[in-house]
């Protein structure tokens, strides 16, 4: 895909290190914590997910009540009652992309040298992966990585489906394009940036390889509504349901998206997410923090 003539810098995926440092630039938000909390009880969100990210979001939601001309939480909650679209737009805006590659590492080598070859042995004709809330398609990519590193090694591997959803279509543009910052490859080993990676800018900024880019199935969906009428395999739901919703919420979408997994059928949240214990029959795996099985 040509990427020449596109103001890359603007468009790039911001990594959590970069989202400190320039949180730690902008100081000063004029959006007080009590009226941001107004807000997320407004929407059902998770105060305590939010906290630490909440700098760059009060900023954005601030802008957007200055457009409608609200002076006031109370103005600006009347207003997204009232009209569908500033609704919409102030969801979009509460919607943090914060990623980057191989989050987590552990849990990669472990998928890479246990589950997926356990999985592929159980699903011998096709896998079925559903990266959901997949922000700028790190995760989804780091997935092809994996994979295509476990294709160069084994003689037979099933084939893939690969869907990666989000609700917002601004983010979902960008993973399409596939282009990142440096800074969030920095747990990629050299070798593997030079194999999958196309270097762009001096090296300040990085194209995904088409190849990998090949065979996602990138849509919009909102987790809380019903999942893909899919039976997935595998099912990433990293650091965004049991982030930054309550849990009033998180209990009846996480019940409908384990419906949609496999049995056996792996459930992935992040290292720092709690899963409710009571979540569809699921056992957490040994094998690594944050991976759950439907057996
Ligand atoms: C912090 S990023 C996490 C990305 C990736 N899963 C990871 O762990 O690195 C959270 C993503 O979830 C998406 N998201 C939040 N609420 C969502 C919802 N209701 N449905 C789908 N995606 C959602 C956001 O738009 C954002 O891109």
């Amino acid at each position: 895909m040509p990427v020449g003539r596109i103001d890359l810098t603007a468009i790039l995926p911001v990594d959590s290190f970069e989202a400190c440092n320039r949180q730690a630039e902008t100081g000063f938000t004029m959006l007080a914590d009590d009226s941001f909390r107004q807000l997320l009880d407004h929407f059902d969100r998770s105060w305590s997910g939010y906290r630490k990210v909440r700098k760059g979001v009060k900023k954005r939601l601030y802008r957007h009540m200055q457009q409608l001309g609200c002076r006031r939480m109370s103005d600006y909650l009347a207003v997204l009652e009232k009209d569908r679209h500033s609704r919409r737009m102030c969801e979009q805006l509460l919607t943090v992309s914060i990623s980057r590659f191989f989050r987590d590492r552990p849990l990669w080598d472990c998928l890479a040298r246990n589950l997926l070859p356990e999985m592929a042995a159980r699903y011998p004709q096709r896998l079925t992966i559903w990266s959901a809330g997949c922000a700028c398609g790190e995760e989804a990519y780091s997935f092809q990585i994996v994979w295509a590193r476990l294709k160069h090694n084994c003689r037979s591997l099933p084939d893939l489906y690969l869907v990666a959803t989000d609700t917002n279509r601004e983010i979902l543009d960008r993973a399409r394009l596939g282009v990142y910052r440096a800074s969030s490859l920095r747990e990629v080993p050299e070798e593997w940036i030079a194999a999958h990676f196309l270097p762009l800018k001096k090296k300040k900024i990085y194209q995904i390889r088409p190849s990998l880019q090949r065979g996602i199935i990138w849509m919009q969906h909102d987790f809380l509504t019903e999942p893909p009428q899919v039976m997935f395999n595998i099912i990433f739901l990293r650091n965004n349901l049991l982030t930054y919703y309550r849990k009033s919420l998180q209990q009846a979408a996480l019940d409908k998206i384990v419906r949609q997994l496999s049995q056996p059928g792996l459930l992935i949240v992040g290292s720092r997410e709690k899963c409710p214990s009571d979540a569809g029959g699921l056992t957490r795996s040994p094998d690594a923090v944050g991976v759950f099985w439907k057996r």
